[in-house]
């Protein structure tokens, strides 16, 4: 799906498909009202037919325009008019435009006045908006279904400027990133393991001519890296610990270092967990997904960054030879750990990473993992949890998500919360109670990064969607790319 930008009068636009936003109080935009009277009122005549509703659509056929059809979408209220809406319309669009089977459309959402966002904005938006409309996972099917003549062209009516130029490209680079997070977090877990991951990186590294190093389970035991190690155990599968590294910015810039969690299944383990949707938990490598993507769009993008990409891998499995609950394992830094519970893997494995993470000498490290369930509970589907032990870095991140939409909600980090780790037997455990999981869990990270700016993102209610619609969100890729340009100083 190509995009491109320029001005272009809606009634003489020659496209297979003319897209036109309407508020529900069917009170005409700029470009809607020239179309109506190109057709001599007939499009004013249709709006009746359309709910009004953000997203809700009515495809036509005028006369008098240049378009083969038009296609109305409905806004919502003008007064409430945000971006929600905006995010609603552009994906009812989107699934009209597929229905239809439109080869290309000019798109006139895109110059809407969205709250206080910038056209920019918009542009991001309306890319990523379409591109995963469009996106399909169907390479496993047999048969697969007569796809759609797909959208080639889509045309957004803006006049063109650099500043625009650039969030196209950064909106197409951010949705070829989410294509890839996506569909690795799709893949069932007997294609996409450990060794799989690694080939993707690897391709990655050829394709964008990034640095790359695979270590493997020697490397690793090298290292002491005996946290890691302990969730890798009882797997046929070797782990791999994959560092992706993409320099773009400055010469001797500290890189951002994004850490992603890559359990490709997560049994439990010895503390295996119930028979129910436990095929669920092939999303558990979502984090290093977006790790992978993000790295992805922005070196597809050029971006002038230095980023570093870490992803530990490995299955979690229980096993003849395998973690028991009560061992004690020695980690990178030196800590021990009592695995208490062999179904908190995430984060034995993200300790060691966070811990190599530091001969980076990163200006900032973020890791993205699906950690508990506890995080869902607390912040369902919408928003991802947000733990920092440096406001500034929080605060940032604040503000690239809602850049991005791609919301997360701040929790705590305090000390207080720490002594759910205690243990008579090692320097702490892997879990504390029930009680505060997804803090707890953060806590435990916590203690292997004091020397780091870090962050850390609990994506497990928010990676991928259950029931009808299952499968991987992409997200944060959105928001990990708008992040890392923003640090670099990127509006
Ligand atoms: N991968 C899971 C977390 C998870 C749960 C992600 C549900 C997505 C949906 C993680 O490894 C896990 O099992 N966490 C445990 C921690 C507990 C044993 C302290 C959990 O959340 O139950
Ligand atoms: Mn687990
Ligand atoms: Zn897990």
């Amino acid at each position: 799906m190509e995009f491109s930008i320029k001005t272009l009068s809606p009634e003489k636009a020659k496209t297979g498909c003319l897209v036109l936003g309407i508020y529900q109080e069917k009170e005409l935009t700029a470009p809607a009202r020239r179309v109506d009277q190109a057709a001599k009122g007939k499009l004013r005549e249709a709006l009746r037919d359309l709910p009004g509703k953000a997203g809700s659509t009515l495809l036509l056929r005028l006369p008098g325009v240049a378009a083969e059809r038009v296609l109305l979408v409905g806004l919502g209220e003008r007064r409430e008019f945000a971006e929600p809406a905006y995010r609603d319309a552009v994906r009812g669009a989107a699934q009209a435009l597929k229905d239809l089977g439109a080869k290309d459309a000019v798109f006139f959402l895109a110059d809407l006045k969205v709250g206080v966002r910038t056209l920019s904005w918009n542009v991001r938006h309306a890319v990523l908006g379409l591109r995963e409309a469009f996106y399909r996972f169907d390479q496993l099917k047999s048969q697969k279904k007569a796809a759609a003549p797909a959208l080639t062209h889509v045309v957004l009516p803006l006049s063109p400027n650099p500043t625009l130029q650039e969030a196209l490209a950064e909106g197409a680079a951010t949705a070829d990133g989410a294509d890839l997070a996506r569909t690795l977090g799709n893949l069932p877990p007997n294609i996409c393991t450990p060794a799989y991951l690694a080939d993707e990186a690897k391709k990655l590294a050829r394709q964008y001519k990034l640095g790359i190093e695979v270590l493997e389970r020697a490397d690793m035991e090298k290292l002491g890296m005996g946290a890691l190690l302990a969730v890798a155990r009882a797997s046929h599968l070797p782990p791999k610990f994959i560092v992706l590294r993409y320099n773009g910015g400055a010469k001797g810039r500290k890189p951002v270092v994004l850490v992603g969690k890559g359990i490709t299944f997560d049994t439990g383990g010895i503390s295996i967990k119930p028979a129910a949707d436990m095929d669920e938990m092939k999303f558990d490598m979502s984090g290093a997904g977006s790790v992978l993507g993000a790295i992805r769009a922005l070196a597809g993008m050029k971006a002038p960054v230095n980023v570093v990409g870490i992803v530990p891998t490995c299955e979690n499995m229980p096993g003849g030879h395998p973690t028991r609950p009560g061992d004690i394992v020695t980690s990178m830094s030196g800590q021990t750990v009592e695995i208490l519970n062999t179904d908190a893997e995430g984060r034995l494995i993200l300790c060691d990473a966070l811990t190599y993470a530091a001969r980076f000498d990163p200006a900032a490290v973020v890791d993205i993992a699906t950690l508990t369930g506890a995080c869902v509970v607390a912040l369902g589907h919408v928003a991802s949890g947000l733990f920092a032990n440096d406001q500034k870095l929080a605060d940032e991140l604040l503000a690239a998500a809602d850049d991005a939409w791609d919301r997360i909600w701040q929790l705590p980090l305090w000390e207080d919360y720490q002594e759910g780790l205690r243990t008579n037997f090692a320097d702490m455990a892997n879990v504390g109670g029930r009680a505060g999981g997804a803090i707890t869990a953060a806590c435990f990270l916590a203690r292997f990064t004091r020397k780091l700016r870090w962050a850390h993102l609990d994506v497990a209610g928010t990676a991928w969607k259950s029931g009808r619609e299952k499968g991987s969100t992409a997200r944060p890729v959105p928001l990990l790319v708008r992040f890392t340009l923003r640090h670099a100083g990127r509006k």
